[in-house]
């Protein structure tokens, strides 16, 4: 046993003394020198190890910030925001938004722990520009997203009843940690709709993060889901861990469109 563990030592001595100057070896160079006068030998290992560290973690960098910087291009491709909307173009005071809710929403958290975010208000409100701009960030913060209006999951889990691979398409959407489907009750569903709609609530529960925007507060859903059974046990799922925001005022777009009107236009313009 003895004898064993001496050999294993003893290869072990015999590898280190085989590698080239490395680290270590450096180190008992530069241990040495500290006690006596360096000779250039040892000053050249010196300024040869700095040479290689700087190289290898300026290339480590370097492979690291093109690398990160090809996933986040590549999960914002898939993302598929229909436009580019930022957390800081976002203008807080004039939303209904309450800041620590703002706040509290811009922090991801609610995404790292698998919850909801249902916003809920009329035309030009913002919900679609704060569901973007959050999922930009998401992006950003290295989380898969996709962003869909409810017409689009529709249509593409109808497909997938056509081709039997409304499975898949399901498992595929919730493969992201956050799925974003906007403009939800925009179009009635049908019952098949409301069951497909259903299957993508149940499937993200607990386990993904789901944000959808809708004109209409949650007792008007019946309006636009015809199953009343589904639509409860929808909303239940929906609503659990979930943070709800309505947003209120006047159309954002009424108030450009206006302020345009009665800012007068310069001669170059
Ligand atoms: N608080 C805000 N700060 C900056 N821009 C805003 C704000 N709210 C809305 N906007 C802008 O106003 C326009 C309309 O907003 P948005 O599309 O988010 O409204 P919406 O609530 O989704 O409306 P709809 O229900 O009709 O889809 C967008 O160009 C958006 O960027
Ligand atoms: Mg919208």
């Amino acid at each position: 046993m003895l004898a064993e563990d001496d050999g294993d030592r003893g290869q072990l001595r015999d590898l280190v003394a085989r590698r080239p100057a490395d680290g270590a070896t450096l180190r008992r160079a530069e241990d040495v020198a500290a006690g006596a006068a360096r000779g250039p030998v040892v000053d050249e290992l010196i300024a040869r190890r700095a040479r290689r560290q700087t190289t290898t973690v300026a290339r480590m960098a370097g492979l690291g910030t093109a690398r990160d910087a090809a996933n986040a291009e590549r999960r914002l491709r898939a993302a598929g925001f229909p436009t580019p909307k930022s957390l800081e173009e976002f203008a807080l005071a004039q939303s209904s938004v309450p800041r620590p809710t703002y706040d509290y929403l811009a922090s991801l958290e609610w995404v790292r722990a698998s919850e909801n975010l249902c916003l809920v208000g009329p035309a030009g409100t913002g919900k679609s520009h704060l569901l973007i701009a959050l999922g930009h960030a998401a992006v950003s913060a290295g989380h898969r997203v996709r962003y869909l209006t409810a017409a689009e999951l529709i249509e593409l889990l109808y497909r997938g009843l056509a081709d039997n691979s409304v499975g898949k398409q399901i498992a595929a959407l919730l493969h992201c940690e956050l799925v974003i489907v906007d403009e939800v009750g925009l179009a009635p569903l049908d019952a098949t709709g409301t069951q497909l709609l259903f299957r993508l609530v149940a499937g993200a529960y607990e386990r993904r993060s789901l944000a959808i925007a809708s004109h209409w507060p949650f007792e008007d859903w019946g309006r636009f889901l015809p199953e009343q059974t589904t639509a409860v046990s929808l909303l239940d799922r929906l609503l659990h861990h979930a943070t709800v925001v309505v947003t209120e005022g006047e159309s954002y777009r009424m108030k450009e469109a206006r302020s345009r009107r009665t800012t007068p236009k310069k001669k170059d313009e």
